[in-house]
């Protein structure tokens, strides 16, 4: 088995700058604090940081807003600061992945100032989607589209002389306008930006709303626009629209111009391409395109056996035909947290996904858990590599009782507060259960208040704690390392409605065996199994009990 090409079956974990590590105790997350706390990472066993933006910004967007891609916003530190904790990662045999946010500047970013001052028509203008408008003085938005964040996709400007004029396209905030990706100067800005991290050691990138930069020429009205509930989303003009794929086809040229004969250094782009159907979001990683996009069908699944399995066998049969593997990630800073999710019934359909809070329903934190560390214990398990969330290695749940007042997520205030948007899986990380702001920094600061359930939670609270969720995802991790399933083939085992039940290859070319019982009665293991590691406590009698998951060797 070829351990080249490291991404294949990597675990990469993701950290949310603003909320993992605090060094100056300002109650704002910063590089030289995720610095000071890699060897956590190292010896939880993962193979690779994606860190979310960390550049200069104005942070309406925590930092998706980028205004100059190419430093750090002085929040989280400096340049220095970036090489630093590159370097120490590389010393820890980590490595590191940077966000690229190629769709949308900030509208501070130097282009857009130009643009506002420049002229229509203009060069300047020409670098981001500025349309007159509709009806006759122009005051109806140039077509129908909406923001992600709620309300129109469209803003309107004064232009220089004081007159009312050109609006811009915002497909998220209004302080967030879309570039053009038909003018060949923003091709070649995001290259020098791509080179300029990669130059620095970056292995590699994610790539915002990687299914957007393109829109369909003409600006046409959409029908009906939410991703996430249309059949095939290339139907909508403004994602997934076919000249995407051009502009990655010249970006793996790049990535691939960094690669070292003989070693084991690929640079590396996952998508976040919110696409469907599942074969369409495949189309991302031909061989000559990405090497990955996140699989969010696996998040979005329910916790039903059938329909968990529906869902890997579509995501392993979708990626064979472009010799790619697939990503699996049940948490990210977008989503409500795993441990939480998975705590309402279980319910065929859409789950819920984006934010909940004082007077909404609220998960069964027990069994919310339980699934989530079940639902982990799967996933590790699958061919392809694993995307973790910080925090999630805790079992942080949501936090679903944050007070509106603290929300800062612009989807509270753009949706009318109809939205309680992401603060709840932003909320800072508890390393130390006595400390102030439990050890996120050494003051009490923190930008979310944390819930006192985050105490409970700490990392040194549950190191060493035999069963803790800590103990049990640093298992996992050394098992995947010598098991290495993530390279296996995957094989399903029937054993009945509600089991999820399959059997993976391994390193030495023997099988193991994974079961979930998703939800139902207790369910006997193989005679003479010797079990791996288990999500939960199990009879050795009666068996697995619900909502728990096995690795055996069979
Ligand atoms: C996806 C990011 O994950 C999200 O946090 C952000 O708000 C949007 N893209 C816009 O950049």
């Amino acid at each position: 088995m070829s351990q080249q090409q490291w991404w294949r079956d990597a675990v990469i974990y993701q950290i949310y700058p603003r909320s993992w590590a605090d060094a100056n105790g300002d109650g704002m997350g910063d590089l030289p604090g995720i610095t000071s706390r890699l060897p956590y990472l190292a010896e939880l066993g993962v193979d690779a940081v994606w860190l979310s933006p960390f550049y200069t910004s104005p942070q309406n967007d925590a930092g998706y807003d980028v205004a100059d891609y190419r430093d750090v916003d002085p929040r989280f530190g400096t340049l220095a600061d970036a090489d630093a904790l590159i370097t120490r990662a590389h010393e820890l045999r980590l490595r590191v992945m940077v966000d690229i946010v190629p769709n949308h500047s900030s509208s501070e970013h130097v282009w857009f100032r130009e643009a506002l001052s420049a002229e229509p028509g203009s060069a300047a203008r020409a670098r981001y989607i500025f349309r007159d408008g509709r009806g006759p003085d122009g005051g109806e938005p140039p077509n129908n589209w909406k923001s992600t964040f709620g309300g129109s996709a469209w803003e309107r400007i004064t232009e220089a002389d004081g007159s009312p004029g050109q609006w811009y396209l915002h497909l998220f905030d209004v302080t967030q306008p879309d570039f053009d990706w038909t003018n060949s100067e923003v091709g070649d800005e995001m290259e020098q930006t791509l080179r300029f991290w990669m130059d620095r050691g970056a292995d590699g990138f994610r790539i915002d709303v990687a299914h957007s930069l393109i829109k369909v020429d003409g600006l046409p009205d959409a029908d009906a626009q939410h991703e996430m509930n249309v059949q095939n989303t290339s139907d909508l003009p403004m994602w997934d629209q076919p000249g995407v794929h051009d502009v990655y086809r010249r970006w793996r040229k790049v990535t691939d111009s960094y690669a070292v004969e003989g070693e084991d250094a690929d640079r590396i782009m996952c998508g976040e391409a919110w696409v469907t159907p599942i074969e369409a979001m495949a189309r991302y990683v031909r061989p000559d395109e990405l090497h990955q996009t996140f699989n969010f069908a696996f998040l979005m699944s329910p916790w039903i056996a059938p329909e968990l399995k529906a869902n890997i066998d579509a995501s392993l049969k979708a990626v064979e035909p472009h010799s790619a593997t697939q990503t699996w990630v049940l948490s990210n800073h977008d989503v409500i947290r795993h441990a939480s999710r998975l705590g309402f019934d279980p319910v065929p359909g859409p789950l819920q996904m984006f934010g909940i809070g004082v007077g909404d329903p609220q998960p069964d934190a027990a069994a919310g858990l339980r699934r989530a560390r079940a639902a982990t214990t799967v996933m590790l398990a699958l061919p392809g590599s694993s995307y973790l969330y910080q925090g999630e290695e805790l079992g942080l749940p949501e936090a679903t009782e944050l007070l509106d007042e603290a929300r800062q997520d612009p989807v509270w205030e753009k949706s009318g507060h109809t939205v309680r948007g992401r603060d709840g899986c932003r909320v800072p990380m508890p390393w130390e259960g006595d400390a102030p702001s439990y050890g996120f920094g050494p003051t009490a600061s923190s930008w979310l208040p944390q819930p006192p359930v985050y105490g409970d939670l700490a990392v040194d609270r549950q190191a060493g704690v035999e069963g803790s969720t800590l103990e049990l995802y640093r298992t996992l991790l050394r098992l995947r390392r010598e098991l290495r399933p993530g390279r296996g083939q995957l094989t399903w085992v029937d054993l009945g409605e509600s089991a999820l039940a399959f059997d993976v290859s391994t390193a030495s070319g023997a099988s193991m065996r994974v079961i979930a019982n998703v939800g139902g009665e207790f369910l006997p293991l193989p005679n003479g199994a010797e079990v791996l590691v288990a999500s939960g406590e199990f009879d050795a009698e009666k068996g697995l009990p619900t909502d728990t998951s096995v690795w055996l060797r069979v």
